[in-house]
């Protein structure tokens, strides 16, 4: 579901078809030694760098993450987890041989080859430990040994697809779901309570009983037929926790916390006589020492690329602007969540900066928007609308220039009708 397409227009370039073809057209080589060298490399190592034929029917570079039998009855039967290196992690598969050009095979081993099987995911109670007690921690606050049991253990996606509502959804990456999910590659979820079952039979089984017809918490907006809940960790345990496991498969670089109490999680329903279908979400911390007013942002799959993204970006820095505070996203920011922050602090400062003519100072566009003045200031700057002069940051607010980007920064994406907020900062109660 959704688009899985790289983002960054940074696609396999002309050049980088299927590579053989000018090794192939200099020296082909003889049928008798080509043979012999695709049975000398099978099966391959992991760390292997080949071409693979990729869903566009073209070639694309990949290096082996892991490989595993397919068949005990046929030696050599391996299927193989391919990362392909100019893409997202989320695009990482399990691919069989005949889609592998063996002819390509670059360059063997760099990782030791572990004979897992398909479940070779299984985490010591330390190692599971250790990961899930840093909670959304990016790369650069994990240690490099950390950052490398990380990787080790979450290098394969576990469960391929899920149900949830109407959509079949396809998984990005790996979430640690407790131990009794590791046999399995689907999960089924209550699209209410976020429950997870193995079966189908189960989840048709829990819908009858099943009672929730929106996320449990608060609804602090409606406006048509949006709604968003707020959800508190520490009320809802259950409910956050299961709401991490889904978030996970489609967030790389954050590890799960299970400690949901200091969270509030800001839920976006789509609503009709059915109930309240989860579009997306954000989470906040309680409280937060570095100003962040997001830790982590999703759009579910099927929704994406609709303008919700933004809708929950706009309405996160709403809540800063009701808490009188500025605010930032938790950093790292993956490649879509940069994408969707840029082109909101694009439109949102670009706006202002047009109805001003410029005459405005980074300052009060923080004061206006809730948006943090460092990211202000990277916003400009990346837009070449600041110039340092005389020791101070000048806004060059031409108008066609702003107009240019404008056009460039894409849609703004679905509004937030403030007037239908109904919401007060969070307080702890005694
Ligand atoms: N390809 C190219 N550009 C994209 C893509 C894509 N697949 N997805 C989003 N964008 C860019 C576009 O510029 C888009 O604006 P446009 O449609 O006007 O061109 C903009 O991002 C945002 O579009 P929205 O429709 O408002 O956002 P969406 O509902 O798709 O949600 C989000 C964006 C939340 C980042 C979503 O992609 C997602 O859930 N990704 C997986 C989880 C993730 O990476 N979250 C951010 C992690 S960082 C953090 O949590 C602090
Ligand atoms: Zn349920």
């Amino acid at each position: 579901m959704g688009s899985l397409e790289t983002p960054t227009g940074s696609g396999p370039s002309a050049g980088n078809g299927k590579s053989t073809s000018v090794d192939a057209a200099e020296a082909p080589p003889e049928p008798d030694m080509s043979k012999r060298r695709r049975s000398s490399v099978l099966p391959l190592e992991v760390g292997t760098r080949v071409m693979c034929r990729w869903r566009d029917s073209k070639y694309h570079p990949v290096k082996v993450i892991e490989r595993r039998k397919v068949s005990n009855a046929i030696p050599g039967d391996y299927e193989y987890y391919v990362h392909y290196t100019e893409f997202n992690r989320r695009l990482d598969e399990w691919v069989k041989l005949d889609q592998l050009d063996l002819d390509s095979v670059e360059a063997v081993v760099d990782e030791k080859v572990e004979e897992k099987g398909a479940s070779g995911l299984k985490m010591t109670r330390h190692q599971k430990r250790k990961i899930d007690e840093t909670h959304v921690e990016g790369h650069e606050e994990l240690d490099a040994a950390s950052l490398r049991e990380h990787e080790e253990f979450t290098k394969v996606k576990n469960i391929a697809t899920i149900e949830l509502g109407r959509y079949e959804i396809e998984t990005w990456y790996f979430s640690p779901f407790p131990p009794e999910y590791n046999d399995c590659l689907r999960l089924y979820f209550c699209e209410f309570c976020l429950n997870f079952m193995k079966r189908k039979e189960q989840l048709q089984r829990h819908m009858r009983k099943c009672d929730l017809k929106h996320p449990p918490g608060d609804e602090i907006y409606r406006s048509g037929t949006l709604s968003m809940f707020e959800v508190d960790g520490k009320k809802n345990k259950v409910y956050g926790q299961n709401l991490c496991y889904l978030a996970k498969l489609f967030l790389d670089h954050k590890t799960l916390y299970y400690d949901v109490d200091l969270f509030l999680f800001y839920v976006l329903c789509e609503c009709d006589d059915r109930g309240c279908h989860m579009v997306g979400y954000f989470s906040k911390e309680k409280h937060s020492e570095e100003s962040y007013n997001l830790a982590c942002i999703l759009t579910l799959p099927p929704y994406q690329r609709k303008g919700y993204g933004k809708f929950l970006i706009a309405f996160s820095y709403e809540l800063s602007k009701k808490e009188g505070k500025v605010g930032t996203p938790e950093r790292p920011l993956s490649d879509l969540g940069l994408l969707s922050y840029r082109g909101y602090w694009t439109r949102v400062l670009l706006d202002i900066l047009k109805k001003h003519k410029g005459n405005i100072s980074i300052k009060e566009l923080s004061d206006m928007t809730a948006i943090k003045a460092e990211d202000i200031l990277t916003t400009l700057q990346s837009l070449e609308l600041i110039q340092y002069r005389k020791g101070q940051h000048v806004i060059c607010a031409d108008p066609k220039v702003l107009d240019r980007h404008l056009k460039a920064a894409g849609r703004g994406g679905l509004d937030v009708d403030v007037s239908k907020l109904i919401w007060t900062p969070y307080k702890e109660q005694s």
